[in-house]
């Protein structure tokens, strides 16, 4: 049965300064568990699959999250794994893996609310409200509990953090541009021999990637592009949060104008594209600066 939470995660900046603060509150102290998650490259939404020091299995945790500041809602399902580390095996071989993520997570609840105090490897100190349905109620309750949570902790808006820990172990870029590049491997280039891969980053957090399938009625070609929003539209998803572009013969490889406006149709001005290679730092651009004064919707309704 899938469940939901509403959650936030920020920078913690003094984290012996917020425990206090929650102990103060009432909050109960559920004491410190040391995790490592595995996150996988998932067809839809996320996957990750989660060790705790000391327990004899793990949890497989498939999720759909928006990377947001605000408190967003979540959707999971958690599997219980007897033996986890062969389940790791298994996905890694057929997946792949994004990233691994150890951290010490301090679990304190309150009315319903669960406050993580997490101290993540290589990442510093965080802390994550979850409120989970449907102990803290309807939505707005729980929408509430997190706010006023958020207050007495005194969690500043420039502390908040958008995307998941996986992200940023693997720079959210680095996990978008190495699906690219997987992509681009298996491009159809004969008669252009030049090979390039796309990966878009939907809504659910998923990411769907694609390559240039060529034909020798050449108008009949498609990009990369293209390719990689067909398969998120086959995926069930229409909205994208970010793109990479990955070529074999170009270090920053630009989208063609065609493409410029498929990738509009899904994604605002603000959505990044990042132009580049895996383990390099790439050109980010943004849509908007990609096709000013696009042709859109409202295009078409005046
Ligand atoms: N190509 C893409 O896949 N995406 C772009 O944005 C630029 C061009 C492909 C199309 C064609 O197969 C090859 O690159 C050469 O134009």
């Amino acid at each position: 049965m899938a469940r939901v939470n509403i959650e936030l995660k920020a920078i913690d900046r003094d984290p012996e300064a917020t425990l206090a603060r929650c102990l103060a509150l009432g909050a109960k102290d559920a004491g410190v568990l040391p995790q490592r998650d595995v996150y996988f490259m998932a067809r839809r939404g996320r996957l990750k699959l989660r060790v705790e020091e000391g327990a004899l299995g793990g949890e497989l945790i498939a999720y759909r999250r928006t990377d947001a500041f605000e408190p967003a809602d979540s959707t999971y399902i958690i599997a219980p794994v007897a033996a986890p580390e062969q389940l790791i095996e298994a996905l890694e071989a057929t997946l792949g893996t994004v990233a691994v993520v150890s951290k010490r997570r301090h679990l304190l609840l309150w009315e319903g609310v669960r406050i993580h105090l997490d101290e993540v490897d290589d990442l510093g100190s965080f802390i994550e409200l979850e409120a989970v349905m449907p102990d803290a109620g309807d939505l707005e309750a729980a929408q509430e509990k997190v706010a006023r949570l958020r207050a007495e902790l005194r969690i500043a808006d420039d502390a908040l953090v958008a995307v998941g820990y996986a992200d940023l172990v693997m720079e959210g870029a680095q996990v978008l541009l190495l699906a690219a590049s997987e992509a681009m491997e298996n491009a159809y280039a004969p008669y252009s021999q030049f090979k390039v891969g796309a990966a878009v980053r939907a809504r659910s957090g998923a990411i769907y990637a694609g390559a240039n399938v060529e034909n020798v009625a050449y108008p009949q070609g498609q990009c990369a592009e293209a390719s990689a929003l067909g398969a998120m539209v086959a995926g069930g998803e229409s909205a994208i949060t970010a793109v990479a572009v990955v070529a074999e013969r170009l270090e920053h490889c630009p989208p063609c104008g065609g493409c410029r406006q498929r990738l509009s149709e899904f994604g605002g001005a603000e959505v990044p594209v990042y132009l580049g290679r895996p383990g390099s730092e790439p050109q980010t651009v943004t849509l908007g600066e990609l096709l000013p004064g696009a042709f859109d919707r409202e295009s078409l309704q005046s």
